[in-house]
């Protein structure tokens, strides 16, 4: 018999082709997050829920969904799963590693480029039919090369940015919990320093951190006001790593140099404040968004749900204590 999987929005072709094969797939075909009733509905008789990283799975999904033996995500980040909720059920959650990094990496290093050479205002200039021609003081922006970037966390996606750096002569400073053996910081070429020095000496700073209750707000109006009145900050991580409201007062005043953001606090809304911002590029959290990336974390997401539902432990399950 094969398992039932319950999806909760439509991803790339070949995932839903290969989950068709080897499941009874049921899935929310409308181009919309579903609510908590309609997952419940969606997931009853469900072995595994292949959910986003969208749709906020709590206690009152899992307990409503007897037999549920796996909550699969399809993302690295899984703060939109009730992990310690799941847990204490014996159930595993897992996500998406690895597969998303470089794609993610680029994108974090597409905004520092944006941000610091103004592109979001060159490009609505030209489209809104403002531009009257080259000018020596047109849009000055920052240089990139032999600029200092501080990376804030170090795990695959910050070492993928740092890679990307290299090759634009950045120094890289890096502020992560676990420091690197001083081999690894040589072969990387990367310093570590505690985390204000990060904040004080980056002139791009970029956030690799995971979200949780220890980086709610970790980037805030202390940091700000500790930055260099230059500073760029880009975030591809969560949003509420970042206090949004300090963010905008930091542009508006321009207490720092500029933001280049994927990712924001109470997505998809923003603070009103930074729509206006010429000094902000906002993109709406394009991190993984390429079709071989999707592809492969969709691949990933279901071969986590397909693993637990033939009773193994799956690949990448984020809560290894239900195993002993
Ligand atoms: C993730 O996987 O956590 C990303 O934010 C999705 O792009």
């Amino acid at each position: 018999m094969k398992p039932k999987i319950f999806l909760t929005r439509e991803i790339p072709s070949t995932v839903i082709a290969f989950l068709r094969e080897h499941a009874d797939l049921a899935m929310n075909s409308d181009d919309r997050v579903l609510s908590t009733a309609e997952i419940v509905a969606g997931a009853q008789g469900c072995d595994a829920l292949l959910c986003n990283i969208t749709d906020p799975i709590g206690a009152e999904i899992i307990d409503a969904v007897p037999g549920l033996q796996v909550i699969a995500n399809f993302g690295v980040g899984f703060n939109n799963i009730d992990v310690a909720a799941a847990t204490a059920r014996k159930i595993p959650v897992t996500n998406t590693p690895g597969v998303l990094t470089e794609a993610t990496a680029d994108i974090a290093f597409a905004l520092l480029l944006a941000a610091a050479r103004r592109l979001g205002e060159g490009e609505r200039l030209v489209r809104t039919r403002r531009w009257t021609g080259w000018n020596p003081m047109q849009m000055l922006g920052h240089d990139v090369t032999g600029a200092t970037l501080g990376l804030i966390g170090f795990g695959r996606i910050g070492r993928a940015m740092a890679r990307r750096a290299k090759a634009f002569d950045l120094k890289i400073v890096y502020w992560n919990r676990t420091r690197l053996s001083p081999a690894e910081e040589a072969e990387m070429a990367v310093d570590y320093r505690p985390f204000d020095e990060v904040i004080a000496t980056a002139d791009f700073l970029s956030l690799h951190v995971a979200y949780n209750k220890e980086t709610h707000h970790l980037i805030g109006a202390p940091q700000f006001a500790a930055m260099k009145p230059t500073a760029i900050v880009i975030n591809t991580a969560r949003g509420p790593v970042i206090d949004e409201k300090a963010l905008v007062d930091a542009l508006t005043t321009k207490r720092i140099g500029g933001a280049g953001l994927d990712v924001f606090e109470r997505e998809p809304a923003l603070d009103p404040g930074l729509y206006d911002l010429e000094n902000a590029v906002l993109v709406p959290h394009l991190g993984s968004a390429t079709i071989g990336t999707r592809t492969k974390m969709g691949m990933m997401a279901a071969q986590n749900a397909l693993a637990a539902c033939r009773g193994e432990r799956p690949p990448n399950v984020v809560n290894p204590a239900i195993y002993g």
